[in-house]
């Protein structure tokens, strides 16, 4: 292991700076880290809820010293987390993994749930540097739309697209659903994607009859984080040491897994 990712993988204990309510369900906690104030859009890091577990989570900024994350509510280790307060003391390992390659040109982005998250990183990112960036932000209810505001200001607000499932706002679908629309009406010249897999894959499979470039942030069982217990591996890859971002290439080359199947805590393939 080099020295530099000896170092990225020594757990540092800071404490919580701030806890902001993003959505019934989603917390965002801040947190003091030299290393992760670094990272770049794409990458995790790993927190240690002390006594409860280690998580991989998506970086939501980072910079002057401090980092975010954007965290739901599903598990033990999450809803632990949720009930944790400023200045509660937590563990930090990383950034991890590769980042969004940064584009120019007409740039669209497909957030799903927390997945919203990087993708919002990424964009600050390109707001100086796209020609134009557009939208869509998916999630089951309005309340559930996180970081609606912050993607208004940065991308002209007729650039992004809501869509809830239950109809609470903007359109009454899928975050997939406008997607075949919008590539039909305008041409993009790179798609980024984060969120549930089944999104995800829908983006691809448009991505691909369109030869569209596209990048795609994968979640998989994640322990080590640094590419050596195998438990997040997808086709050939490992996605905590070769992602968790994808090419349309490499998404092409893992097409058999890549959102109908997993490996679960057991080792053992599970469909998602
Ligand atoms: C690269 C990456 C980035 C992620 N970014 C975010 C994020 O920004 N915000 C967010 O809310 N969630 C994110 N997740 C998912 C988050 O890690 C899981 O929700 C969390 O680990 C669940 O833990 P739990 O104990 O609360 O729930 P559990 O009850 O233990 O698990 C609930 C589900 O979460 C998943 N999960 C559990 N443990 C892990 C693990 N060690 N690695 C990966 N998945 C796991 C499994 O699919 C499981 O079925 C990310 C996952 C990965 C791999
Ligand atoms: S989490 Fe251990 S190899 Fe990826």
């Amino acid at each position: 292991m080099s020295d530099y990712l000896t170092k990225l993988n020594t757990m540092r204990t800071t404490s919580i700076l701030s806890v902001k309510t993003e959505s019934p369900s989603v917390k965002t906690f801040t947190m003091e880290d030299r290393l992760c104030a670094k990272a770049k859009p794409g990458q995790f890091l790993m927190l240690w809820i002390p006594e409860v577990d280690e998580i991989p989570l998506s970086i939501l900024s980072a910079g002057d010293g401090q980092v975010s994350v954007a965290v739901k509510g599903v598990g033990d280790a999450t809803r632990h987390l949720h009930k944790m307060e400023r200045e509660t003391l937590v563990g930090i390992r990383g950034p991890f993994g590769n980042s969004f390659t940064e584009t120019r040109g007409r740039v669209l982005l497909v957030g799903g749930g927390t997945g919203t998250a990087p993708l919002l990183f990424l964009a600050k990112r390109l707001a100086a540097k796209a020609d134009k960036l557009s939208f869509i932000i998916g999630a089951k209810t309005r309340a559930e739309l996180v970081f609606l505001k912050d993607l208004n200001s940065i991308c002209s607000e007729e650039a992004v697209l809501g869509t809830t499932e239950d109809g609470s706002f903007g359109i009454q679908c899928l975050a997939t659903e406008p997607l075949e629309d919008l590539l039909h009406k305008q041409s993009f010249n790179m798609i980024y994607t984060c969120g549930p897999e089944q999104m995800m894959r829908k983006v691809f499979d448009l991505a691909e009859r369109r030869r569209i470039p596209m990048e795609a942030s994968l979640e998989r069982l994640m322990r080590c984080g640094i590419g050596l217990c195998g438990s997040c591996v997808i086709g050939g890859y490992r996605v905590c040491r070769d992602g968790p971002v994808f090419n349309l290439a490499q998404l092409i080359e893992m097409k058999d897994e890549f959102g109908y199947s997993k490996l679960g805590f057991d080792g053992n393939v599970i469909p998602i």
